[in-house]
């Protein structure tokens, strides 16, 4: 088992990378406060891995409630919510209960937002299924739902107290998914880590055939590179770019998720489409080379991904961006390649040439 420290003071927990770890309920049970928790998960993967977890939990001596959503990026939102607090206050959850988020990271959004608010606040555990949430969105505390308005946007920080990523779940997780994760992987080598973006280029190959030991190495990277960030600058407040650096591609991506409608491309897929835009914008500022560029488009394209963005029009994702959290004052705070393997944030970049960074990445 691998174990990373998310260090963040008193607040400060482990990452758990192994096979078989949804069978260990001793891990989950030493972080309790009181024994009762409540699970949250979804129509899809409560079938799946649920069951075995809850009645290894009550064999333990635990009180289990479970809470099954509706599956989809489109439920990631308030009337959700309200039912994992209906639920919650049905079973007579208090203070002392944990809530645990079994699923991806729409399950894991809702269910920390949940945690982070229920009774102003209630321990909360990761148990992510998915490899983009074994990589990314199980670490690092960014709870929340999105807004018809904007991707994201209510939410708070809420640390969990453990992540218990167990790499059998990705056995069943679909193909398009799969990748979807890769996307997030692949951000970690363009934006901090150019000697994990070169193993990356070496095996991506293994990675999308589920090779265990290759997708073992590339999460555990993947979370020692996003830990390293989350404690250097926990709520995203740092002016030298710090954790606002893991949106490489993402304020493109959202107005792609946003633009086309909630759960129509994945995240991992506009993330991916919205690197390659932001590449291009860093091409057109001279920072990076055109090949630095091709390069980036062809490893996202070998790891099964969307490398050119859907045609809502330029004007439109201009729009959307500009409705991004990376918004302040009015000025759009880019993430942007300055070579490959170092990122920054950049407000500077004229309105002009996004644009055509857009058009020129963009069917149509
Ligand atoms: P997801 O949660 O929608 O899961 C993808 C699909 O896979 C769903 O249908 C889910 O039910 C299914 N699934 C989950 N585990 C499975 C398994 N083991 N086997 C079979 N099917 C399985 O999507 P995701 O890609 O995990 O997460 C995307 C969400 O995470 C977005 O809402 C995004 O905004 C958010 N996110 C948050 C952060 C953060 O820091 N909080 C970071 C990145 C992304
Ligand atoms: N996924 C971006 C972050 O956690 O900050």
């Amino acid at each position: 088992m691998r174990q990373l420290i998310v260090s963040l003071a008193d607040r400060s927990y482990p990452i758990l990378i192994a096979s078989g770890l949804l069978a260990r309920v001793d891990l989950i049970v030493e972080k309790l406060s009181s024994r009762h928790v409540a699970i949250v998960s979804n129509d899809t993967v409560a079938p799946l891995y649920l069951k075995p977890l809850s009645d290894k939990l009550r064999d333990a001596g635990v009180k289990v409630t479970e809470i099954i959503l509706a599956d989809g990026e489109k439920y990631k939102n308030s009337a959700t919510l309200g039912q994992i607090y209906d639920a919650l206050l049905e079973a007579r959850c208090d203070r002392g209960t944990t809530l645990i988020a079994l699923g991806g990271g729409v399950v894991g959004d809702l269910a920390g937002y949940a945690a982070a608010t229920y009774q102003r606040g209630i321990p909360f555990i990761q148990i992510p299924t998915t490899l983009l949430s074994q990589v990314d969105s199980s670490v690092g505390g960014k709870t929340g739902i999105n807004h018809p308005l904007g991707k994201n946007m209510i939410g708070a920080f809420w640390q969990p107290q453990l992540v218990l990523a167990d790499t059998d779940t990705i056995s069943t997780l679909p193909g398009r998914e799969l990748s979807a994760g890769l996307a997030e992987i692949i951000k970690y080598g363009l934006i901090r880590d150019a000697e994990f973006l070169i193993w990356l280029e070496s095996n991506v190959e293994q990675l999308v055939a589920r090779d265990s030991a290759a997708l073992s190495y590339a999460i555990e990277c993947s979370c020692t590179n996003k830990a390293e960030v989350v404690a250097g600058d926990e709520r995203e407040t740092s002016k030298e770019g710090g954790r606002a650096l893991l949106n490489l591609g993402h304020t493109f991506g959202h107005a792609i998720e946003t633009g086309l409608g909630y759960g129509v491309w994945l995240h991992g897929e506009a993330v991916a489409a919205g690197m390659v835009m932001a590449a291009e914008l860093s091409c057109r500022l001279g920072w990076i080379s055109r090949d630095d560029v091709s390069r980036t488009a062809h490893l996202l394209k070998r790891a099964g991904l969307p490398v050119r963005g859907p045609a809502l029009g330029v004007e439109r994702y201009w729009e959307m961006m500009g409705h991004d959290k990376k918004v302040i004052a009015g000025a759009l705070r880019l993430v942007l390649l300055k070579h490959i393997g170092e990122a920054v944030t950049w407000e500077g970049a004229p309105k002009e040439d996004v644009l055509a960074a857009i058009a020129a990445c963009c069917d149509g």
